[in-house]
């Protein structure tokens, strides 16, 4: 065997990777990865060297204990490496197992599928991905399309929301309602966006009678944490049935227990859409994975015979080692009863960030979101505010990629009061610098 140093002198094995400096890696990522992006957040300061993560904390390349209020935009809601999690990889593969293949039988995916039945029992059909939200809006696009091809001859048109996002693929771009991201790529046909909250604009359109499908988030995230009027999602679910529409919930961000509830869209007592899609805090940043739950008549009328049943195949799809990490986070959100444990502990971030809105009415214009899902209106200076928060008070925080005058506060559970009260300290100090009060 030739060692790899005598073939390429300055290969870095997984070894010199772990020990890269911080130079080392900003000189890679700007020389052979995306330059811009990396020199947009090193130009922000926003963009440290993280050499360790565990529950809430980071510590980066100088030895500074930072507090994470991001946590990847929502994924570490069980906290960075959760030991059980953890475990559960290192058990799944201790066992050599067979991780993908295209026809052998998947049993840890079958198995969480089976799980997913139990907790979700009006929704029965699982298609799990190795990637990320998108992929899972692709993919239930896909479901949708040729389901109402099949069954719902003549309706072609998907409705969203305006400032909604779902991803930054071909078909999830023109799903957001975001103009901006969809620069540069030809127009996809079929799609129609109505004002988010405002469900009569939505039945304007579902009149028409040519909808497919109707996909919203239940809390807008990238748009800036915006939450819809009460009525909006029931509303909708009823003009969907009305009118033969189907009813997705894009989960990726508000779902998996972030908002104090197991699926964001269960705060609406009763309430069932045809499909949701879930990603990030159902993976807890352990592994890829992301996922699909839908109705099985909805499922079948798609995929639901020989002739059909190879449309929507993957590689990496229904892969074992992506279910095992969403089987037991699954599992620890249940045994732990995680969204009851948002609801409660929330409470104190919350009630202290109201008192300091009366206390900086002028700054703080706004506080929105649910549970660990919180964005702060602060006008133009949210990323100034954030900026002090990650330079001068160790704390990661970040704007939306829709609306930058919302600064993202997304804590996970294993922060505790001090933490928060690092927080709203840091808060408090940042406002007063920033805007000068
Ligand atoms: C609601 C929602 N849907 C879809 C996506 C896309 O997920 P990913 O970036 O994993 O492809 C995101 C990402 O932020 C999201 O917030």
């Amino acid at each position: 065997m030739a060692n790899i140093k005598s073939l390429y002198p300055e290969f870095a094995t997984l070894d010199d990777a772990l020990a890269l400096d911080t130079e080392t890696v900003t000189k890679y990522q700007i020389n052979h990865m995306n330059e811009f992006r990396t020199k947009m957040g090193l130009g922000g300061g926003l963009t440290f060297h993280i050499k360790k993560a565990e529950g809430c904390y980071l510590w980066d390349g100088d030895g500074n204990k930072r507090l994470d209020f991001i946590g990847c935009v929502g994924v570490y809601l069980l906290g960075h490496n959760n030991p059980v999690i953890i475990d559960s990889i290192r058990k799944y593969l201790d066992t050599k197992p067979l991780t993908m293949d295209p026809m052998c039988l998947k049993q840890v995916t079958a198995a969480f599928a089976h799980n997913m039945s139990l907790v979700t029992p009006e929704l029965t059909r699982t298609i799990i991905n190795g990637g990320g939200g998108s992929e899972a809006n692709e993919a239930v696009l896909k479901v949708c399309r040729i389901a109402a091809a099949r069954t719902k001859t003549g309706k072609t048109r998907i409705i969203s929301t305006t400032n909604s996002f779902h991803g930054k693929t071909e078909g999830s771009v023109f799903t957001g309602g975001k103009d901006i991201w969809q620069r540069w790529q030809q127009p996809m046909p079929g799609h129609t966006y109505v004002p988010y909250g405002d469900a009569a604009a939505a039945e304007e359109e579902f009149k028409k009678g040519d909808c497919i499908l109707f996909i919203a988030e239940p809390i807008q995230g990238e748009g800036g944490v915006v939450t819809p009027p009460d009525n909006y999602l029931p509303d909708i679910r009823k003009l969907c049935d009305k009118y033969d529409v189907y009813m997705v919930i894009d989960e990726v961000q508000a779902g998996s227990g972030r908002t104090g509830y197991l699926w964001a869209h269960q705060y609406y007592e009763g309430l069932v859409p045809d499909a949701f899609t879930f990603a990030k805090a159902i993976s807890d940043g352990a592994l890829p994975v992301s996922g699909v739950q839908l109705k099985n008549e909805l499922y079948l009328a798609a995929y639901g015979d020989f002739d059909s049943a190879m449309m929507h195949t993957a590689t990496y799809q229904d892969n074992n080692i992506s279910a095992a990490v969403a089987l037991a986070s699954l599992q620890y959100l249940l045994e732990n009863d995680v969204p009851g444990q948002v609801r409660e502990k929330s409470k104190y971030i919350w009630d202290g960030l109201r008192a300091l809105q009366q206390k900086y009415p002028a700054e703080i214009l706004e506080i929105r979101g649910r549970g660990y899902m919180i964005g702060l209106k602060l006008g133009a200076n949210a990323n100034g505010v954030g900026q002090v928060l990650a330079q001068k008070h160790f704390i990661q925080v970040m704007t939306s990629i829709n609306d930058d005058t919302i600064l993202r506060v997304y804590p996970n559970i294993t922060t505790t009061n001090e933490d928060f009260d690092w927080f709203l300290n840091a808060l408090e100090a940042s406002i007063k610098e920033v805007f000068g009060v």
